[in-house]
């Protein structure tokens, strides 16, 4: 930690951007850490930053002595089946400019997340394994696909130190979700603590991974801290937390909202959701540099809940 320069976050303004800035600002300073974002932000040291603009990015990076980039700027799963083509755009022009700057030498260590997306209907559905069929059905799974060999591939032919993750679902309560599949596990909460009714669009059985923000944010930063030498995975880690489904989500909230009501109303995100596993193996993320969840279904509603009141 001691030889880290500068980080930049790409994309700080994001569901995952907003945690994940916070936490690197813990263990950084705020002095050293930059947030950026193609939108605005009055965060400290905040720069409105457009990652297909390769020479904004190598200014920013050049000036402040940046060593660290986390790239979180994307298209989602949801949005990008909305507008392929952009998806592709942002997802691999992004990468593609932040790897190169590394491969330069400009940049030490990138953080770069691939998703579960990179599943699809032919993967194995149940503990889906590190090693597996990758034959994703959306553009946001095929981008990250790509990502994940491009990642491997500048790993092994020039040395670039990045390391990924494979996101499951990802649930918060700082920051709305920015148009993914698994998007109705943040957004029920909102509207059981309002005593609204939720309208899911997923079907009640619907059995997909998530991992809790705080067990996503210590995952990232653990697989940034841990020596280079136990990195054996250059394309994406898989990692898990738990899986569940729609109505399990709904009975625990019921644990703490009894009246909490649910209607089911499937829509197109069903079908990206019936093409990604339901539940995986990350014990080679255990292995290699000791990934263990903490958080739980029932954990991670109360404290939905709970931070949601307060807000
Ligand atoms: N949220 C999840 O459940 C989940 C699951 C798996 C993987 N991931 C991955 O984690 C990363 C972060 O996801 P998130 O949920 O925070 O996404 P998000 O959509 O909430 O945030 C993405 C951020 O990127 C910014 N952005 C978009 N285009 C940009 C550009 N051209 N230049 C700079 N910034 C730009 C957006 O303004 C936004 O703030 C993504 O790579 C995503 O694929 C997320």
């Amino acid at each position: 930690m001691a030889d880290t320069g500068k980080v930049l976050v790409i994309g700080a303004n994001g569901q995952l951007g907003i945690e994940l800035t916070d936490a690197l600002i813990e263990i950084y300073g705020a002095s050293q850490v930059i947030p950026s974002d193609i939108t605005a932000s009055d965060r400290e040291n905040f720069v409105i930053l457009d990652v297909l603009n390769v020479e904004q990015l190598r200014d920013i990076v050049r000036e402040n002595g940046v060593t660290d980039v986390y790239l979180l700027a994307a298209l989602l799963s949801a949005r990008g089946e909305q507008n392929p083509m952009w998806a592709w755009k942002i997802n691999m022009d992004g990468l593609l400019n932040v790897l190169e700057l590394a491969r330069e030498g400009i940049i030490r260590k990138i953080f770069w997340p691939s998703s579960i997306a990179v599943f699809g209907t032919t993967t194995p559905k149940v503990d889906t394994p590190q090693e597996t069929i990758i034959s994703p059905d959306t553009m946001y799974g095929i981008t990250k696909l790509a990502g994940e060999r491009l990642c491997a591939y500048y790993a092994k032919k020039f040395q670039v130190d990045v390391r990924s993750l494979r996101y499951p679902g990802l649930v918060g309560y700082r920051a709305l979700p920015g148009g993914g599949t698994t998007d109705y596990a943040v957004d029920i909460y909102h509207k059981a603590v309002a005593g609204e009714i939720y309208r899911c669009f997923l079907s009640a059985n619907t059995r997909l991974p998530f991992l809790y923000m705080p067990d996503a944010v210590r995952a990232t930063l653990e697989i940034m801290q841990v020596p280079v030498s136990k990195i054996s995975i250059r394309s994406s880690y898989n990692l898990a937390g738990f899986s569940c489904t729609p109505a399990e989500i709904t009975s625990s909230i019921q644990q703490h909202i009894s009246d909490f009501q649910i209607e089911y109303e499937p829509d197109f995100r069903q079908q990206i959701a019936d093409s990604w596993p339901e539940s995986i193996n990350d014990k080679v993320a255990r292995r290699d540099w000791g990934w263990q969840a903490q958080y739980t279904l029932p954990d991670m509603s109360r404290e939905m809940i709970q931070c949601i009141r307060e807000k």
